[in-house]
């Protein structure tokens, strides 16, 4: 049965959803100092499934509640990376609704397990091509299509996904940093976190640059320089770059992206974990290079707004695993803070694209 939740009193919150949103903005100090920027990293670890996912499950479920597509009894499927996952778990169980996760294999463990925890169904499909009629979307699509009783959430389509950072993520930004903001920097999976955000924000600020950080393999900075979505290496990075547009996506205010390369994240969160006790999963530590770039690229007396999208831990059987990481051939004293600015500050500037969505 569908769960009637009580109001909030004012400092209790009477069911687990009501512990999403309102995360802390955090300054790192560490780059701060050393770009005269104020980098601030909004902190989506501290959302009560771990992520910044929590948000757009949330909203997700809310809306499809109150459109009468999503009914008492009723599954709710899936397809994910594996954070969508968790939070669509938890807002399951805090609705009283089942829960059905698609999950390509090779994503982390814990992410398998956490989802596991809240009791929710968990299939594994192999990981594959987006046009194989198998790939975890295609299938999470069809359980949909196949079952009256499930309702797929369709995170990538689906734009209550980025209405989840339009009506509370940018609102909360805007407050914490008191309208002084100039850059915003984000990573992409469904385009939900930069869609909301940069709308929100431009809204607020039309001078606001919104950086997109993609990482190598993904197709959107390819996508961006020519025109066509095609693969340029091989990131470990999880939940994050696409290969085709969404909804969610298009609904983006972009103004520069840039792609860097595993070794730029892994040398970032070896520096942040030393120097300010901040541990990043391997999205947020791609955020946070991208933080870097847009510093070095824009000059000292910025405020720069980045993610922490999740909890590090995720990311300990790749980013954190020496044998892993030896495979990649990827060091971890690469370099430090200030040659990696350095270098950044030196890079041509055509390697930034200036893009211009037309929304
Ligand atoms: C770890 C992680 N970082 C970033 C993202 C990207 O968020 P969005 O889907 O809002 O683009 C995801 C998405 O699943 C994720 O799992």
């Amino acid at each position: 049965m569908t769960k009637i939740l009580p109001t909030t009193s004012d400092n209790i919150a009477n069911c687990i959803t009501e512990l999403i949103g309102n995360t802390d903005l955090l300054r790192i100090n560490s780059l701060s100092d050393l770009t005269g920027c104020e980098i601030l990293l909004k902190c989506e670890q501290q959302n009560p499934g771990g992520s910044i996912k929590d948000r757009a499950a949330l909203q997700l479920v809310k809306d499809a509640v109150d459109s009468g597509q999503l009914k008492t009894g009723m599954t709710i499927v899936e397809g994910t990376a594996g954070n969508t996952g968790i939070g669509l778990a938890l807002v399951a169980k805090a609705y009283g609704f089942n829960m059905l996760a698609v999950m390509p294999k090779g994503q982390a463990k814990e992410k398998e397990q956490m989802i596991a925890l809240y009791d929710a169904q968990l299939l594994l499909v192999d990981a594959c091509p987006f046009a194989d009629p198998k790939h975890f979307y295609h299938t999470a699509k069809h359980l949909g299509e196949r079952h009256a009783d499930y309702w797929w959430a369709d995170q990538f389509e689906n734009t209550s996904n980025c209405k989840a950072h339009y009506l509370n993520t940018g609102p909360e930004i805007w407050q914490q940093t008191q309208g002084n903001i100039d850059a915003l920097v984000s990573v992409v999976g469904t385009g939900g976190t930069i869609a909301g955000n940069s709308l929100y924000l431009s809204e607020q600020n039309p001078q606001l640059q919104t950086w997109l950080v993609d990482p190598h393999g993904s197709g959107i900075y390819h996508y961006f320089k020519t025109g066509k979505y095609q693969a340029s290496g091989c990131s470990f990075t999880e939940g994050i770059g696409i290969m085709r547009s969404v909804e969610n996506f298009r609904q983006a205010k972009i103004n520069k992206a840039i792609s860097l390369p595993d070794q730029d994240l892994v040398t970032i969160s070896r520096e942040l974990s030393q120097l300010d006790g901040i541990l990043l999963g391997s999205s947020s530590a791609l955020n946070v290079a991208g933080a870097l770039y847009a510093a070095a690229k824009m000059g000292p007396g910025k405020t720069i707004v980045t993610f922490c999208c999740d909890l590090a831990e995720r990311s300990y059987s790749k980013l954190y695993n020496p044998a892993f990481l030896k495979e990649k051939k990827i060091i971890t004293n690469h370099e430090n803070l200030a040659s990696m600015l350095a270098r950044y500050q030196t890079e041509p500037s055509s390697r930034v694209i200036e893009v211009n969505m037309a929304t």
